[in-house]
This record gives C-alpha cells, structure tokens and sequence, in this order.
C-alpha cells in the first residue's frame, strides 16, 4: 500500500468519510553545510522521495483530533486548548504525546500566526481530522519531523485559507518543533522539505532565508547517493545538540558578533587566543563548514558533482574532530564507504547517531554496500539499512 492509500485508510476508519484533501512533505538529507542554519549560515540539503502524508478533513465543531500509522490512539483537543498544550520553556515537555506535538504543534503556529495572516482568524474556527502516514525512516537524522510538519502545514495552510508561502510554511513547523516540541533547531529541515527540487540542491542561506536551487544532474554523471542509517537512534530536544549550540552563541559573544556566520575563515587565529579549546574548535567548525557550504555549491556549478567528494570528507572530519557530534558507527560507514572507492562520504544531520551519506559511481553502490555491512558486522554493530535516494520533489497536494 502507497503512504497516500494508507493515510486515506487511516482518515476512513477514524472517520467513517474521505478526506478534503491529502498533502505530503518530504523527509531530507543535507549534502553539506551542518549545524551552520543556527548559526546565520549556509546549507544546502535536498529532499529524498521518502514522505509523510497528511489525509485532513474538516470539521463541524472546533475540535482537532490527530491519529497516525505509528501510535497507538488518536489524540484530540479543541482549537481553544492549543496554547496550554505548549509551554513557552525549553525545558518543559509538551502535554501530549510527542509524535501528536508536531501537528498539533503546526495548528497551533498556524493560529498564532492568524492575529495577521487574512483568512486564519475565521477559518481557525474550524476543527480538522488528521491521519498520518509515512514512510520517512524516524530517528535517522531524516528529517521524519519536518515531514510531518510541511504536509500538516501544506494542509492547513489550504484548508484554514492562511494564503501563506512556502517559506512562512517552514517557519510555521520550525515554530512547532522549537516551541511545541522543544527541539532548539535551525530552519533547515523544513525548508528543505518545504522547497525541494527534482535533482536539485537547496543552497539556503539561513540569515536571509534566501533559496537558490543547484542542479545535481546525479543521472546524467552516473553517480547515486546512498543513505546508510546506522539505526543508531538520536534525539535533538536533548542533549549533545542543545549544548553545541550553546558553544556558538558563547563563540560568537566571545567574538562580538551576532552570530558565526559574521566570522570568518581569516578571524580563526584571532579566535583561538580569545577562548578555551572547546569552544574554540565548535567555532572552527562552524566557520570552515560555512566556507565548505560555498565552495560545494560553485565546485558543482563549475565542475559537477563528482568534484565535492573531497569537500564531504573534510566536512565528516570536521565534525569528527571539531564539533564531535559523530559516533563510532558514522565513522565506520564513512570510512569503509571510502575505503571501496566512494567518492565522497559524510555523517548527515544532527549528529549523535542517524544516518550517513556516500557519493558513489552508480555501479559501485552494491560493492559499497556490501563494504559497510562487512564493516558494521566485524565491529559488532547492529546491521545498517541502506539505500539510494534521488533529489526529489518538497511539499505538495496529492489529492
Ligand atoms: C537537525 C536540525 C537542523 C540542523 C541539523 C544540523 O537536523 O533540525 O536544524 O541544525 O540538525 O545541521
């Protein structure tokens, strides 16, 4: 059964009709550019052809009820309830399950942002059913979260007539994920999931939130991109994420600047003697990783994307050895990757488990397989799932 039979399935049985509509939003890889969105800088993922489908009907009461493939019962509220389900403290847990925070998170963006976006106001006054389906592979550093949140935003967006654009859209779900969920996290997933483009690469430059689309042309070179999930799972409303952010904003307060993005590759001297080691090499990180972010991009207009494999390396190892947010698992996918001839290879993502990345030559993708499975087996590993993935399509109308 398709993501979108399953979501329309799921909207009867709750229901007993069909949907208004169903809308989906793709998970996303980041080809390079990571933990630079937070910090003013550049990225430049793409969307994977994995994706979330929202099957969403209206209501005649004001009520919201939400109910999806991977939990157990629905959750449902009134519009009224919304803003006591999420406290405004980073440290507090929302209210409802945390997989209901996400949509129910966006409806509640999305009626903050009613107080001016024309429509919300009197459409709000609408409850709406929601059913969830997906095939976006949860807690590997996939964005499965901004998948949810685009197509619960898409729909919404459509059928509360907010009339707003698709990076307002993105806004709406980093809101919810940030706030609702508690999860401190750049803008980057949903704009990815929200402006994704066939064979293409979003360079988003995340101050000014401007998008430009670089062709990837993968077919034509004979090139693919293997995801290698470690299934080593990862979580960013806690922990190791919150912390290096924290190591930025005091880098940057050291340095004087709003943010990192202002520091560049010729301050790193200048920085090194005005903090400790640590911080020292978050910043380092953050600012090569920025500069790697623009070479990549005119490295693939100029030259193809079989020219970047070195940049993605020197982005793993970076991450590796200055902002250590990789793990023994990532390591051994990347190295092993490397060492069977791929092109390039790097973690993607958060950090802290999830997935890998490999830019292999077509036909190398079963001997490169086979080379990280051998590799995670005599390690001792729990075995990897690995796969192809196509630039593909963002957010969308399905039916
Ligand atoms: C997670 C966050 C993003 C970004 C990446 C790291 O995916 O959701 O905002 O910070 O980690 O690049």
């Amino acid at each position: 059964m398709t993501t979108q039979d399953a979501a329309a399935r799921l909207f009867h049985d709750l229901t007993g009709h069909a949907p208004d509509g169903i809308w989906s939003a793709p998970g996303r890889v980041n080809l390079i550019g990571e933990h630079t969105d937070y910090n003013d800088g550049f990225v430049l993922p793409f969307a994977i052809p994995h994706r979330t489908c929202a099957a969403v009907g209206i209501r005649s009461d004001d009520r919201i009820r939400v109910a999806s493939t991977f939990a157990d019962a629905p959750v449902e509220v009134s519009l009224d309830e919304l803003p006591s389900l999420f406290p405004t403290t980073a440290e507090a847990q929302p209210a409802v399950a945390e997989w209901a925070a996400y949509p129910l998170g966006v409806a509640w963006a999305l009626q903050l942002a009613g107080a001016t976006a024309h429509g919300v106001e009197h459409g709000a006054q609408h409850g709406v059913d929601i059913a969830i389906a997906s095939d976006v592979p949860v807690g590997a550093g996939l964005s499965s979260s901004a998948a949810i949140e685009g197509a619960t935003a898409s729909a919404l967006n459509e059928l509360w007539t907010a009339g707003l654009d698709r990076t307002a859209l993105a806004g709406i779900g980093r809101r919810a994920e940030n706030e609702a969920v508690g999860a401190p996290t750049g803008i980057m997933d949903q704009m990815a999931s929200m402006l994704g483009e066939a064979d293409a690469a979003l360079f988003l430059d995340c101050r000014s939130l401007e998008a430009q689309t670089v062709g990837l042309s993968m077919a034509e070179a004979g090139l693919a991109i293997l995801v290698i999930d470690t299934r080593v799972s990862h979580a960013h409303s806690t922990g190791g994420y919150r912390e290096r952010r924290a190591s930025c904003e005091l880098g940057a307060r050291i340095m004087g600047v709003p943010a990192l993005r202002d520091v560049s590759v010729d301050d790193l001297p200048r920085a090194q003697g005005l903090m400790d080691d640590v911080t020292f090499r978050r910043v380092r990180h953050i600012v090569t990783e920025n500069q790697r972010v623009l070479d990549t991009v005119q490295t693939l207009r100029e030259s193809g994307a079989r020219a970047i494999g070195d940049l993605l390396v020197a982005s793993h190892v970076s991450m590796r050895d200055d902002f250590e947010i990789s793990v023994a698992e990532l390591d051994t996918a990347v190295q092993a990757a490397l060492d069977v001839g791929a092109l390039g290879a790097r973690m993607t993502g958060g950090g802290f488990g999830g997935a890998a990345i490999a830019l292999v030559e077509q036909h190398a993708a079963p001997t490169v397989t086979d080379a990280v499975t051998a590799a995670f087996t005599a390690s001792g590993f729990t075995a990897p799932h690995i796969f192809p993935v196509t630039p593909s399509a963002g957010a969308a109308r399905d039916a």
